[in-house]
């Protein structure tokens, strides 16, 4: 049976029925194909390939050209997930023209379906002209990696009164803005759960505890593969890295012993064809 694409409209009905909407990043084709066939909701091309993929210390370097590449590959794979794709540092932030200009990028030179953008009532006009052109958008908010420098460290938002208040605000104005789902990353539980049931669009969790609509994770993270730390709020469902480097190991002793490639793994042709060239 053919699952169809899942839309926005599915993701509304999702949250208003109570049905957690899975969510993982992905960066090229073949993880991609992976994600969709174990029938993820959404997958997120997002900016942290910077870290991932590209091995930057920070998400800020990335440009709206890199994602464009990855998200093209990504679109390839998917079949019935939805696609978001988000905006890059400073692709949305200069002014409101821009930010229609690269989030319309992503709709008219890949297959993506949707755009996410990081930040609350700074960002809700760009936000609402987005979403007038046709372009469906996620927010985020709590942690935003790309105001690390304003952030000042990798840490837990929303934590006292004001700011608990701040986040629920941003999360509003988004909200009315027309996000149809707002990811909040690295928020304490209780926080997130009040977020959840102010919104009418699904909120999407990453460390935001168990009451999101939804949960989102880093793929190369709960893969076991990115080499540096993961956060706290990660569950590593397999161990990649290990799995990896110990078959490269198994490689490297086959070939220097001679067992690899084996006749099975080789191509034979006749030897009296063989005896006449010289
Ligand atoms: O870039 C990203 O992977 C993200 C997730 C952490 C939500 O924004």
């Amino acid at each position: 049976m053919s699952k169809d694409k899942v839309t926005t409209a599915a993701i509304r009905r999702m949250k208003a029925e109570g049905k957690p909407v899975t969510m993982l990043t992905a960066y090229d084709y073949s993880l991609a194909k992976i994600v969709d066939e174990a029938g993820i909701d959404m997958i997120l091309v997002g900016d942290s390939l910077a870290n991932v993929m590209l091995g930057y210390d920070s998400t800020l370097p990335v440009t709206m050209d890199d994602m464009i590449h990855h998200v093209k590959a990504v679109c390839r794979g998917a079949g019935c997930a939805m696609v978001v794709a988000d905006l890059p540092f400073l692709s949305y932030q200069v002014s409101v023209a821009e930010a229609v200009r690269n989030a319309g990028r992503f709709l008219k030179e890949t297959d993506a379906q949707a755009v996410k953008l990081e930040g609350g009532r700074e960002i809700a006009g760009a936000v609402r002209k987005i979403v007038d052109a046709g372009i469906p958008v996620v927010g985020h908010l709590g942690l935003t990696p790309q105001s690390i420098h304003q952030l000042g460290a990798f840490k837990v938002q929303g934590k006292d009164e004001q700011a608990a208040q701040k986040l629920i605000d941003d999360a509003r104005a988004l909200e009315e803005a027309g996000v149809f789902a707002v990811v909040l990353e690295c928020v304490p539980t209780l926080l997130a759960k009040k977020v959840t049931e102010v919104l009418q669009v699904a909120t999407i969790g990453i460390g935001a505890g168990p009451y999101c609509d939804g949960q989102v994770l880093v793929i190369h993270d709960m893969l076991g593969l990115y080499p540096r730390t993961s956060p706290k709020f990660v569950k590593k469902y397999v161990h990649l890295h290990a799995d990896i480097a110990a078959a490269l190991k198994q490689y490297k002793k086959e070939v220097e012993e001679r067992s690899f490639p084996g006749p099975e793994h080789s191509f034979s042709m006749s030897e009296e064809v063989l005896a006449k060239v010289y």
